[in-house]
This record gives C-alpha cells, sequence and structure tokens, in this order.
C-alpha cells in the first residue's frame, strides 16, 4: 500500500527550513504539488561527511624514508633502552608502509606506518607526507594523527587550496612555541570570530612520550563552536556566516594536506647519540573527515577511476559543480546559498532563461552571451532577419509580419511593396517592387513618417525658445503638404 502525501508549498518549505536549520541539505530538489500541478522544487544541497581517507593519495619526501630498505634496528617505543627491534620492509610482519596509517583497526592499533630512525643526526630527520585528494574537500571533523612514537617536538601542517601548487601553513605544533617558530603558543580557545581565521601554535599537543596523549588535533570543531555555539546545535548560524564570508567557507576547504614532520619525540633536552635508533615517526592513523565540495549543487560525490567528483545536480557540471551545463549558461554561474527557504536560493542554471533551442532566442540563434555589468544574456547572431536581446526585433529595413509568431523563421520580412496593395502609404510609389518612393516631406520605409518628426521639427515635440524656427518649418510642411494634395 502506498500512503500518498500531498505537501503543499508553505509545508514543503517549512520542512526544508526545519532541515536546513540542522544543517542537513541533503536534498537537491523534491517533487511537491503545486496549483500548477507536480512541480520539482530545488533546493541548496550538499554531499555528507565521510571517511575521506579512503579517497586520498599519500607521497612521502624524500620517498625513501619509510624504515626497512635496508632493515635496520629501533628501540622500542616507550622503552628506549630496548633496542633489537627490527624494521624490514621485506617481510609482511616486519614492514611498515605508509597505507598502515589509514587501514581500519581496532582499539589497540597495531599496525602503523614508521620512518627511518635519526641515524643521521645532527642532520635534521625531517619528513613530509602529502595528502591529495584532487579534489576539492570541505573538512567536517577534527583532523586526528596518531603518533605510536611519541608525539613530534616540532611538526607543521599544511594545507593547499589548488592541488599542491601553493600551500599555507594550518597550523604550528611544538613543544616551544617561540623557540621553534617565534609564535607565541597560543590554544584554539583563544580564537574569537574575529581571530578564527588565524594561524597559531599550539604547545598543547607536543609532550614526547606520555602514555595516553598520542594525538594531534586540528580542531574544526572548536572553531565551528565559535559561530554555532558550543554543541554545534546552531548550524544555521554557522552556515549564514560560511555563506556570507568566502575566507572562512576557504578556510575550511582543502584539495591537499601536507604533515611537516620537523623533529621526532626525543623526551629530553639531549638527543642521546649512542642510542639514535630510538628516534623515528610513527603512525598509526590518521582521521580526516570532509565532505566534496560541490558548491551546495549536488547531494553525492562518486568515486570512480580513482578520482572524486560531484554527481551535479541543477544544471551544473564539473568536478565540484563549477559551472553551468552547456545549454543552460544564459544566467551567471552560482553556488547554491545556505542560507534559509525562502531568502537562501538553489541557483540553479535556468534551462528557463538560458535555453537556446525554441524559447530564449526564438529560434532565431543557439548562441548567446552573458554580459556580467548588465546580469543579462544576449542572443548572438540573429538569423531570419531579427536582432534583438532576444532576436524579437527585426532588422533595419524588415518589418514585422503580422501573421507570424516570434519564432517563425518568416517573423520579419522585407519591405517588399506593391502598387496593387497600396503598401506605400502618404502618396508613395512602389519603384521595382522593392522601395516606397516617397513625396517630399514624408520618410520610412513606408513613407509613413511626415519628416518632421526625423527633424525633430514638429510643433508638439520643440522647446519654448525655438517656437519661431519651428513654426518656420512648421508652416513649410503644411505648405508642402497642401501643394502634393
Ligand atoms: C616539505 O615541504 C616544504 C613545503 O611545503 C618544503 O619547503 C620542504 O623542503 C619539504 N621537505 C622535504 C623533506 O621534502
Ligand atoms: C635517501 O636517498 C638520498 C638520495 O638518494 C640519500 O642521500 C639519503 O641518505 C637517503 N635517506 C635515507 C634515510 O636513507
Ligand atoms: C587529477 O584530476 C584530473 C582531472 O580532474 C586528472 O586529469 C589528473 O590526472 C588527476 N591527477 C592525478 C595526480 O591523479
Ligand atoms: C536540467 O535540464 C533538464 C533538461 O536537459 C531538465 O529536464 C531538468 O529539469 C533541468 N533541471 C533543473 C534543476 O533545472
Ligand atoms: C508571414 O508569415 C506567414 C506564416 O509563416 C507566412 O505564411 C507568410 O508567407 C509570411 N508573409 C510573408 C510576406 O513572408
Amino acid at each position: 500500500m502506498y500512503l500518498f502525501l500531498v505537501l503543499n508549498l508553505n509545508t514543503l518549505w517549512v520542512a526544508v527550513s526545519i532541515a536546513m536549520q540542522h544543517g542537513h541539505y541533503d536534498m537537491c530538489k523534491t517533487q511537491t504539488k503545486s496549483d500548477e500541478g507536480i512541480v520539482w522544487e530545488y533546493m541548496a544541497c550538499q554531499p555528507e561527511s565521510k571517511d575521506m581517507t579512503q579517497y586520498l593519495k599519500v607521497r612521502l619526501d624524500p620517498p625513501n624514508s619509510t624504515c626497512g630498505d635496508p632493515p635496520e634496528p629501533f628501540c622500542a617505543m616507550g622503552n628506549p633502552y630496548m633496542c633489537n627491534n627490527e624494521c624490514d620492509a621485506s617481510t609482511k610482519e616486519l614492514a611498515h608502509p605508509s597505507e598502515l596509517m589509514f587501514d581500519s583497526e581496532g582499539r589497540n592499533p597495531s599496525t602503523f606506518w614508521q620512518s627511518v630512525t635519526w641515524k643521521n643526526y645532527p642532520t635534521p630527520l625531517q619528513i613530509n607526507i602529502t595528502l591529495s585528494w584532487n579534489k576539492t574537500i570541505e573538512l567536517t571533523q577534527n583532523i586526528a594523527i596518531t603518533f605510536e612514537s611519541g608525539r613530534p617536538e616540532k611538526m607543521i601542517l599544511e594545507k593547499s587550496l589548488d592541488y599542491g601548487v601553493t600551500w599555507q601553513p594550518y597550523q604550528f605544533y611544538a613543544a616551544d612555541c617561540l623557540d621553534a617558530f617565534r609564535m607565541e603558543p597560543k590554544s584554539v580557545k583563544d580564537l574569537t570570530a574575529n581571530t578564527v581565521l588565524d594561524i597559531i601554535c599550539t604547545e598543547e599537543y607536543s609532550t614526547g612520550y606520555a602514555a595516553h596523549a598520542k594525538t594531534i588535533s586540528f580542531e574544526i570543531k572548536d572553531r565551528f563552536a565559535i559561530f554555532a555555539g558550543p554543541r554545534l546545535h546552531n548550524m544555521a548560524s554557522l552556515y549564514s556566516q560560511l555563506d556570507t564570508t568566502k575566507n572562512l567557507r576557504d578556510f575550511f576547504t582543502v584539495t591537499d594536506l601536507r604533515i611537516r614532520l620537523l623533529k621526532p619525540a626525543t623526551g629530553a633536552t639531549f638527543v642521546d647519540e649512542r642510542n639514535l635508533g630510538r628516534y623515528f615517526y610513527a603512525i598509526s592513523d590518521i582521521k580526516i573527515y570532509g565532505r566534496c565540495k560541490c558548491n551546495l549543487h549536488a547531494n553525492s560525490c562518486t568515486f570512480t577511476n580513482n578520482r572524486l567528483a560531484c554527481d551535479c545536480e541543477h544544471n551544473t557540471t564539473g568536478q565540484d559543480c563549477e559551472r553551468c551545463k552547456k545549454q543552460f549558461q544564459g544566467q551567471a554561474w552560482s553556488p547554491g546559498s545556505y542560507l534559509t527557504i525562502p531568502k537562501g536560493t538553489a541557483n540553479i542554471c535556468d534551462p528557463s532563461i538560458a535555453f537556446i533551442g525554441n524559447c530564449y532566442c526564438y529560434g532565431h540563434s543557439n548562441r548567446c552571451t552573458y554580459i556580467e555589468i548588465v546580469n543579462t544574456a544576449v542572443c548572438v547572431g540573429c538569423r531570419h532577419n531579427t536582432r534583438g536581446q532576444h532576436c524579437e526585433k527585426c532588422k533595419k529595413s524588415f518589418h514585422r509580419n503580422g501573421s507570424a509568431k516570434l519564432d517563425d523563421v518568416n517573423v520579419c520580412i522585407a519591405n517588399v511593396c506593391d502598387n496593387e496593395l497600396l503598401r506605400c502609404q502618404n502618396g508613395g510609389v512602389c519603384h521595382n517592387n522593392m522601395r516606397c518612393q516617397c513625396l517630399p516631406g514624408y520618410t520610412g520605409i513606408l513613407c509613413e513618417k511626415p519628416k518632421c518628426e526625423e527633424t525633430g521639427g514638429c510643433s508638439s515635440k520643440s522647446g519654448q525658445e525655438s517656437i519661431p524656427h519651428n513654426l518656420y518649418l512648421t508652416t513649410m510642411i503644411i505648405v508642402a503638404r497642401l501643394c502634393t494634395l
């Protein structure tokens, strides 16, 4: 049995507004009954937040910084005096390749990536771990990196928004921010709405070997909470900030992340040079939750051929739904708006405005161009002797065929005059069935205009001070008319 639910527009809007206040934005469109029958309603929408580590590519720099090639001994984690462990890349049980940072594991992570040891001390042991999606991602939860070696004493988290071409720091981490980066230590809790985009150095995550403190975080939720309240109960407020503040939106958006490991945990002021096998990095887990950035034009994103792409709706297209489909480009593309309905809008690429086939340019052109300054689309290359923004007017020396509709190829006809039909007016005579030869004092294709209109000399249209002159001209024209009668 089917339950058929009829929603009118108002109830729909209420439903949608509630969904949006809760920050779901999970529907791009819905069918609804209105006075005009079943219609589609379009809404800003976004894909759900997911574990994004499934879709990334990882790269290590230098490339030979994973341990085990050649095999090497290292000291047990947490016990620097037991140095008879071995990392061997060619033996599965003893290998620690980078994919082990992203494998699923239970409560006791036993698999991890591990670096080479600091055998080249005092040359710094510095390793970049670059994570690339080849897709813009919006982060939705804290980034959490779990270290099985002690947490590094110096680290920078960096981000790129342009597929790795340029990089910006996201957060600095150090046991001593002043010493490591010449930055005052700060906590994300110190940030306010005015400083939320500040890049800080924090000392909260850099105490080396502490039994239950293995994680380094990048605190997304604390930043969201500045706008949405401590338990993120007011997501609408966050979304309206995001809607109007591009910098804030971009702050949470990345195409790549880079973890720059600059100094391993030493657990002491001095490095023990006799036991360099104590010092290395080991990461068992990296958590990154986010969603595909689809500019609020898609509610799903698919991974095909090793590539993430939005499943665009609203007649948009592109990996991020960042442009209108070909036949829907009459209007400038814009992202959907987070604001609640009815203020917010899906900003669909509107087929009724942009559609070029039979309706917008009345079938006289299949091209139109968007003129940004006046925010309008204009048909280009109107055929069938038409012209105008919508090809809705006739070119010069053609006139409107009253019995043809605007989309008729015969809508504009040449002024083929004909003496029998007496098309030429005011005594004009058709010449070679081509054009009206007008009597003096008349002009226009059909001699329909008295010349005084052309010269501006008609008495009704003139200004006061030119009366004597106009009076003279008018008199002359009246005389001319009389003469021809
Ligand atoms: C890590 O990346 C930074 C730029 O983000 C670069 O300056 C540095 O040389 C890289 N380090 C290594 C070890 O590749
Ligand atoms: C990695 O390779 C470079 C150049 O091939 C070499 O100089 C460096 O010592 C190697 N690093 C390690 C840790 O093996
Ligand atoms: C990234 O995606 C583009 C298509 O958007 C593709 O051409 C390119 O090869 C991809 N790059 C990598 C490194 O996968
Ligand atoms: C997109 O275009 C198709 C026609 O190609 C139309 O059926 C559909 O309703 C359009 N969708 C929107 C959201 O305008
Ligand atoms: C005017 O349009 C009608 C309808 O298409 C057409 O039949 C007629 O021939 C047109 N008139 C001229 C003068 O072309």
